[in-house]
């Protein structure tokens, strides 16, 4: 062998001074003497484009990640040469370009703060045994500053001083340090001086982000191919951040179903029919609601996708139907392998069609799978996609399941070390043929985007529901997701309240974990605190691999089945709540979970919290993460919020003790909140809404509130048929004001509201209802008022004097 390590390994390479400048509408085109190329796009005031080529021109710009609904444009581009650098002003951002290395600097354009700046900048490697370039970035990190995000990451939610990769992964059983998980969501948001900003390193190569671990000062990024380009956000608020990710990656498409947001049961695998039958009448039974049965890959016949063991589900259709009649929605697997199998149809047409992705030399992608060995189709053909999303017809529109959960799609293969296809083979990537050092990132990603397809396409007119495991940057727009393989231990409690708030914080909201644990067995303590928490994760789904017994809310004891009913109840009383957060998240991006740093980044003390979240806007909970509690401290962030329970007042701003015994967990609604409630119900829809409860927090001073309600299906409310109601409360010492304004042409089911108020520091002497003095009958039940009024109201005055 001839080793050369002078060609292996020139070391890293930078940018010379810049000599040619050209500006191309928003592009802006920086060109160095040694034929590096920064292209740099003003996409929006505070949102830059940074791309870099070493070689004088650009590849094709196509990416899976950003979607074509993003918004675009700004006020002010203002570009001035000067001594050292070129200055590029919007309304939002300054941003220097030095003339001799090309660093960047990046200032807050109306109070000069800089907010972000290249150390070493961008700088490449070659890399001799693949071709093209390890692409990389370093910027300046300094001290205070704190780094989020990163998708499903398992460790403290700020990632100062660690380093990760991104290499969508298989990782049954892993624990708080195992990198990388099941997805891959290159995006951070950076939060420094009070001022938050993010990064996305949109690139689908196996990347890696080191948060001034290596050196105390410098925060890099790094991938093993493709281009150095990157997104860059700026606030400074961190929920804007977020927002503005959200929005270039995508929203949802639509909003779930109602029942997607209820509660799911799964296991690996309940069957026969019989067993299928057992588990959901035993929920009927015991009153406890749930909306989703979850069917694992042993429904198939010998793990083929899209085919029925007949000796277990004898007549599938008719079992989803009756299933259905009780209010359970079916949801099946279905994974990427497909069994090579020469008798088998989907197997046939794919070879036929050649759908199934290959290896460098021509040869077929084989490996072993559940069902043992496998092709797999290649999802990043636009062409195998369509196939793919016609395969559900039967499934979805004959036999009338009606979600799907795509699994293994990262995609993991067994018995090989390392756990996936080899980098040799091909993929299509939408006509930009690479290899699966490219594709692998997004193969789950454009898997569930076909499943998607073909449920949107056979579930019309009602909204389709997928789950997928694996994920890159922009996957929220298809599907919803979990964290993958658990265990049913504490920490794995604590793991999963991070990863929850994480995905929230990296654009993808619908997310929840298995809960109980996947692998292991949990006692009946840890099942119901995990239970707790689940009610707030916006994907609410116990799963088991059932090799260590049951995990059913019943497979525990009495009290355990007592208080699993009591959590799982609140859910459903709350859904009107979650659906409207829900609402905001895909209208504007909103993150469903806020972690206290981004519900107030402000406060210092909030950077390193990791247990406490806001769920939707108002409502703060946080699990209690130990066996054996009866309580736990938390941190309440500013202001006044009401214990749940107690409705005792506390002010935030400070640590404490709150009580929380096994039938109890902390939760908090913000003051002047006005939180809307459904009755309890076994499933979505068993009953008709007739009243809405509104949980009124009395505040003294202002705070705004929404409900949204559609038909809670179907995409009439695409057409303006939805309706959503503003509240905004005034309280006094002596009165309370509650204005409503509505939108929308949605008629709802609920014609009036019954307002229940918390903490009024008076009794009502007097009603008023729009202008008009009404008569009412106000009950008084543990110090909580109650009052029925019409729907419609704009204006509500409640007089009221000391008691
Ligand atoms: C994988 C999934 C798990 C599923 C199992 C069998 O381990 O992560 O959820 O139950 O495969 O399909």
């Amino acid at each position: 062998m001839i080793v050369n390590t002078e060609l292996e390994n020139k070391g890293n390479l930078f940018p010379s001074n810049i000599i040619d400048f050209k500006k191309d509408v928003d592009k802006l085109y920086f060109t160095a003497a040694n034929d590096v190329i920064l292209e740099l796009t003003v996409v929006r005031d505070s949102l830059l484009r940074f791309r870099y080529t070493t070689v004088g021109n650009f590849d094709n710009d196509f990416s899976y990640a950003i979607t074509k609904y993003a918004s675009i444009g700004y006020n002010k581009l203002e570009i001035e040469e000067k001594k050292e650098y070129f200055e590029i002003t919007t309304s939002k951002l300054r941003c220097e370009i030095s003339k001799d290395d090309m660093r960047v600097s990046i200032y807050d354009a109306k109070d000069g703060t800089l907010i972000n700046q290249d150390e070493s900048g961008f700088h490449w490697e070659e890399s001799y045994e693949y071709g093209g370039n390890i692409v990389k970035m370093s910027k300046a990190s300094n001290d205070g500053e704190s780094y989020y995000g990163l998708g499903d990451k398992p460790n403290h939610l700020n990632l100062k001083g660690k380093r990760y990769s991104n290499w969508a992964t298989d990782s049954y059983a892993y624990g708080k340090d195992t990198d990388p998980l099941y997805k891959a969501i290159p995006f951070y948001t950076g939060l420094h001086h009070g001022k938050a900003y993010g990064i996305f390193f949109d690139n689908t190569f196996k990347s890696s982000f080191d948060f001034a671990q290596e050196r105390r000062n410098v925060t890099s990024f790094w991938a093993q191919g493709g281009e150095m380009n990157y997104y860059f956000f700026y606030g400074p608020k961190m929920n804007d951040v977020v927002e503005s990710y959200t929005d270039l990656t995508g929203k949802p498409h639509h909003l779930p179903p109602l029942w997607a947001l209820g509660f799911h049961q799964c296991k690996w695998s309940y069957y026969p029919e019989s067993k299928v039958k057992e588990i959901t009448s035993t929920f009927r039974k015991l009153k406890i609601p749930c909306d989703a049965i979850y069917l694992d890959i042993d429904y198939m016949e010998g793990f083929r996708c899209f085919t029925w063991n007949k000796e277990y589900f004898p007549d599938p259709k008719r079992m989803v139907k009756e299933l259905l009649d009780d209010g359970f929605k079916t949801v099946a697997i279905i994974d990427p392998g497909i069994k090579i199998d020469k008798e088998y149809s989907v197997f046939k047409e794919a070879l036929e069609k050649d759908y199934f992705c290959k290896r460098a030399d021509g040869d077929y992608m084989k490996g072993k799978v559940w069902p043992g060995e496998c092709y797999f189709p290649d999802f990043t053909n636009p062409e195998v996609r369509d196939w793919w999303s016609g395969l559900f017809k039967e499934l979805i529109e004959d036999i009338g399941v009606k979600g799907v959960w795509n699994d293994m799609n990262e995609p993991a293969v067994m018995e090989v070390p390392n756990k996936t296809f080899p980098d040799d083979v091909r993929h299509d990537y939408d006509g930009n043929p690479c290899s699966h050092r490219k594709a692998h990132n997004i193969y789950g990603m454009q898997m569930a985007r076909a499943t998607y397809q073909g449920l949107k396409k056979y579930s019309y007119p009602k909204r389709p529901f997928v789950i997928t495991r694996s994920a890159y940057s922009g996957t929220q727009r298809y599907t919803s997701t979990w964290t993958g393989d658990n265990v049913a231990t504490w920490e794995h409690l604590w793991i999963a309240n991070i990863q929850a708030q994480r995905m929230a914080m990296s654009g993808f909201s619908f997310a929840g974990s298995d809960i109980g644990g996947f692998a292991e067995q949990p006692q009946g303590e840890l099942f119901t605190r995990w239970i707790q928490l689940g009610i707030f994760h916006p994907f609410f789904r116990v799963h088991s691999s059932g090799d260590h017994g049951d995990q059913e809310p019943w497979a525990f004891d009495e009290d355990v089945t007592d208080i699993v009913r009591k959590f799982i109840e609140i859910r459903y009383q709350i859904l009107p709540y979650l659906y409207t957060a829900f609402w905001n998240y895909v209208d504007h991006g909103t993150p469903l979970l806020k972690s206290l740093v981004l519900y107030d980044q402000e406060d210092v003390q909030t950077h390193y919290r990791t247990d406490e979240f806001i769920f939707g806007e108002q409502i703060l909970a946080c699990p209690v993460l130990e066996p054996n509690a009866k309580g736990r401290r938390m941190y309440i962030p500013k202001g006044n919020w009401y214990n749940f329970w107690t409705n005792e007042i506390v002010k935030g701003g400070k640590e404490m003790w709150v009580d929380a015994d096994i039938d109890s967990m902390p939760i908090f609604v913000k003051e002047g909140a006005i939180i809307p409630k459904y009755p309890i119900q076994q499933y979505v829809g068993e009953k008709d809404i007739t009243e809405i409860t509104l949980d009124v927090y009395y505040k003294e001073g202002k705070e705004e509130s929404e409900l949204y309600s559609d038909a809670n299906d179907g995409f009439d409310y695409t057409k303006g048929r939805y309706s959503l109601r503003n509240f905004s409360l005034r309280g006094k010492a002596n009165e309370l004001i509650i204005n409503q304004y509505k939108e929308g042409k949605y008629i709802t089911t609920y014609e009036t509201f019954n307002i229940q108020f918390h903490g009024l520091p008076f009794d009502i002497v007097e009603v008023q209802l729009d202008n008009e003095k009404i008569e009412h009958k106000s009950l008084k039940v543990n110090d909580i008022t109650s009052i029925v009024v019409h729907k419609n109201f704009s204006e509500l005055h409640i007089i009221g004097e000391k008691s």
